[in-house]
């Protein structure tokens, strides 16, 4: 028998020089768990004035040219062959302050991809479950994988909303050590009601990780009010988002301090450099600037939304709702090559077809005005 010219001999002999590759040469000491894995990249074009950036969610405002000043000159100051503290003692002074949690209970690093790990590593070893709704942010799923641990998906609604009763449902059967919500959850923009969040703390006894990456951008509440009440919540946050500071990396975890002291262990001493920490602490005291942004957003968001949809209403195309600040919007057909198309005119979104359930669906953040007019022209012109 011959499949695509290649006998069941030939196709034998191939794996067995993959399998002696391996055996002698240096994969054969990487965790298959690892090798498994695709190293992970962001499709797309470097960074140019011409560029239209609405493919990772980031704020599409610097900081002002004279605060970024202001910040360097004060960094002149410090000393930079010194280490900084093991864990950033101002900034997460500050952070106390700014949310009225106590300090012992918040740990800050470099982003909260960092903290990921963290509080993965304390908790995942061979074999540990984690439940994980699906679709959604793909680096959890990764770790899981990475620290050999267990994932147990649970699918979304039909239209994308979190199915609490299966989520709940699930628990109670498989007992994972974790679950995650990404509320407002990426790539679906949807969150989950506070009300739904304290059932599953209340129903399961698993630590439940809420991911708010986007929670600035929401209309619904933080899980923070339950931070009293529950010792199994751990709340994630960043500054990469709202902050405009995706660059600079700055993310942060509240949980009650009796979790933090274990979550601290594994982690990685002295992640937070002096410059980033310097930046965060100023922005905390710029609430004004900051809401101000998160207004303009959230109204281009809703512009995107409203146009999305009546394109979406000639052309097929289905727009859903979001709780942050960007939109995923499904076509009837392939998306690889409108994607394509777009960036050709130099607007860059994020092609998301290959998240379960979210087939022939692109993801596009909310930009400037004048970004997301570029946007919806070039998207007019293509489909
Ligand atoms: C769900 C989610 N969590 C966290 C982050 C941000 O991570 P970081 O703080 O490392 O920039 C993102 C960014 O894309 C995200 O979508």
């Amino acid at each position: 028998m011959s499949y695509l010219g290649v006998t069941k001999n030939q196709h034998a002999t191939v794996q067995y020089r993959v399998f002696l590759t391996i055996l002698m040469s240096f994969h054969k000491h990487i965790k298959p768990s690892v090798h498994r894995l695709e190293t992970y990249t962001v499709k797309g074009k470097p960074l140019s004035p011409e560029l239209i950036k609405l493919n990772q969610n980031e704020n599409p405002f610097d900081l002002p040219e004279e605060l970024k000043r202001e910040l360097l000159e004060e960094f002149l100051t410090f000393h930079w062959n010194r280490y900084p503290d093991v864990l950033p003692k101002e900034l997460t002074e500050a952070l106390s302050r700014s949310l009225g949690h106590p300090i012992e209970g918040i740990i800050a690093a470099n982003g909260s991809n960092e903290l990921m790990y963290t509080i993965l590593m304390a908790i995942v070893g061979r074999g540990t479950k984690v439940l994980i709704p699906s679709p959604t942010f793909f680096l959890y799923e990764k770790i899981v994988h990475v620290m050999e641990g267990e994932v147990v998906n649970v699918p979304m609604k039909e239209d994308l909303s979190f199915d609490v009763e299966n989520i709940i449902a699930t628990a109670k059967k498989e007992k994972p050590s974790l679950i995650i919500l990404n509320s407002p959850n990426s790539p679906t923009g949807q969150s989950a009601a506070i009300g739904d969040v304290e059932r599953i703390l209340t129903e399961t006894d698993s630590i439940i990780l809420v991911d708010e990456a986007y929670i600035e951008f929401s209309d619904r509440p933080s899980a923070q009010s339950l931070l009293k009440k529950f010792d199994t919540l751990v709340i994630l946050r960043t500054f990469s988002k709202a902050f405009s500071l995706a660059g600079l990396r700055v993310g942060y975890l509240l949980a009650q301090p009796s979790l933090t002291v274990e979550i601290s262990k594994p982690k990685i001493p002295f992640t937070m450099n002096n410059f980033s920490q310097l930046v965060a602490v100023k922005l905390l005291q710029k609430k004004e600037l900051m809401d101000e942004r998160i207004a303009y957003i959230k109204k281009q968001k809703e512009f995107l939304y409203q146009n999305l949809r009546t394109i979406g209403e000639i052309n097929g195309i289905r727009v859903f709702h979001s709780d942050t600040n960007f939109l995923i919007f499904k076509l009837k057909s392939d998306v690889k090559v409108l994607f394509e198309k777009l960036l050709n005119d130099n607007v860059l979104v994020r092609d998301v077809s290959s998240y379960p359930m979210l087939k022939n669906t692109l993801r596009v953040n909310a930009g400037t005005e004048s970004e997301n007019m570029a946007f919806l022209t070039a998207l007019k012109k293509y489909v």
